[in-house]
């Protein structure tokens, strides 16, 4: 059974490129991996965001996930901030990564890019990242196409740690899908839908009332032209529906293309697959705000679960660089 260990930040609330990118594989994957599954708390820390709205962010991802069908007998979920093994990791990890391989980071860039004020922790994000992923001696990491480079520099951590301190760390592969890895903005095809630039008619939140994705969709930017193809370089916002209506019935986007004739058919498709996949995630969803306690169980089972995973990894790399044992 591989290990498997991801993690989704809750600053905002589920969209479908969430979704398809990840969400929809951590629950194929629980069933037949050993998987973690982290709200990543700490990491949302590194954007403004107040107090109550990351507390509500944090609860609200958390009944998302269960809603989804992540099932806590069949899998770890838990939140970073409860394992405090993460932010000590990070900090030894710190120790090993140089600031001209985090100045390097594109996301940095872009997340970086026009703030007055950058916290220092948007610099070192990725190195948390590798922490998170460290701790479980992880074999696969499910993420969208975004978390490439980031998955790759907690590949040359791990790698340089071993090197230096002596075998420690597993070395773990990113796992990102061929189709669904990178869901655009309905309203700007050419930017990913994201929680922090997404405008809300370019996103479809997971909790989106059907009327609303329908819409959404029906409005969606394609082009001038008339023909449905899969063309990715010229015909981004055609081509972004074919991978959504894709990746949300198991289809391929390029085969998909010549079963339309109009875009607004191909938009009532895409609408009507993401409704159908949506509807029993905001069932489910709306019982389990009813019963915030669930939630809360299931949250404290998985951070005792997680620490007993996590407690002896940190120790070992402790271990490993010199730090006397209390
Ligand atoms: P985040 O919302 O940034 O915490 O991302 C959580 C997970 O969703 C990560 O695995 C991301 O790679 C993935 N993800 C985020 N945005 C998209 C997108 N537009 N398309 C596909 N996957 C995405
Ligand atoms: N950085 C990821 C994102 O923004 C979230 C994340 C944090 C993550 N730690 C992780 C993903 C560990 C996979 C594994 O999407």
């Amino acid at each position: 059974m591989a290990r498997v260990f991801s993690g989704i930040q809750p600053s905002g609330t589920l969209h479908l490129g969430n979704y398809l990118g990840a969400l929809q594989r951590f629950v194929q994957r629980q069933e037949v991996d050993d998987a973690y599954y982290c709200i990543v708390d700490l990491h949302a820390l590194t954007l403004e965001i107040s107090p109550d709205v990351l507390r509500q962010a944090t609860l609200d991802t958390a009944a998302l996930f269960l809603a989804a069908g992540i099932d806590p007998d069949r899998c770890v979920l838990f939140v970073q901030s409860h394992v405090a093994e993460h932010a000590q990791l990070a900090w030894l990890l710190e120790c090993t990564a140089s600031y001209g391989e985090l100045l390097r980071m594109t996301q940095f860039k872009d997340k970086g890019q026009g703030r007055e004020q950058v916290r220092s922790s948007l610099l070192t994000y990725p190195v948390l990242m590798a922490a998170d992923v460290l701790l479980y001696d992880t074999d696969m990491v499910p993420v969208g196409d975004d978390q490439r480079q980031h998955l790759e520099l907690a590949r040359n951590l791990a790698e340089r740690f071993n090197h230096r301190y002596g075998e420690t760390f597993v070395v773990p592969e990113a796992d990102i899908p061929e189709i669904g890895a990178r869901i655009m903005d309905l309203q700007l095809p050419t930017k990913k839908m994201s929680k922090s630039t997404s405008s809300p008619q370019g996103l479809i939140a997971l909790s989106d009332p059907p009327a609303d994705i329908e819409r959404k969709f029906r409005r969606a930017v394609t082009d001038s032209e008339t023909e449905v193809r899969y063309d990715l370089e010229h015909k981004p916002g055609v081509s972004n529906l074919l991978e959504i209506l894709a990746a949300a019935t198991g289809g391929d986007p390029a085969a998909l293309a010549p079963g339309f004739s109009s875009y607004g058919q191909l938009k009532q498709a895409a609408a009507d697959a993401v409704i159908e996949l949506f509807a029993p995630v905001r069932a489910r969803y709306a019982e389990l705000v009813a019963d915030p306690g669930v939630v809360a169980d299931a949250l404290r089972k998985g951070a005792e679960k997680a620490e007993a995973t996590a407690a002896p990894t940190l120790a070992r790399a402790q271990r490993a660089m010199g730090l006397l044992s209390a």
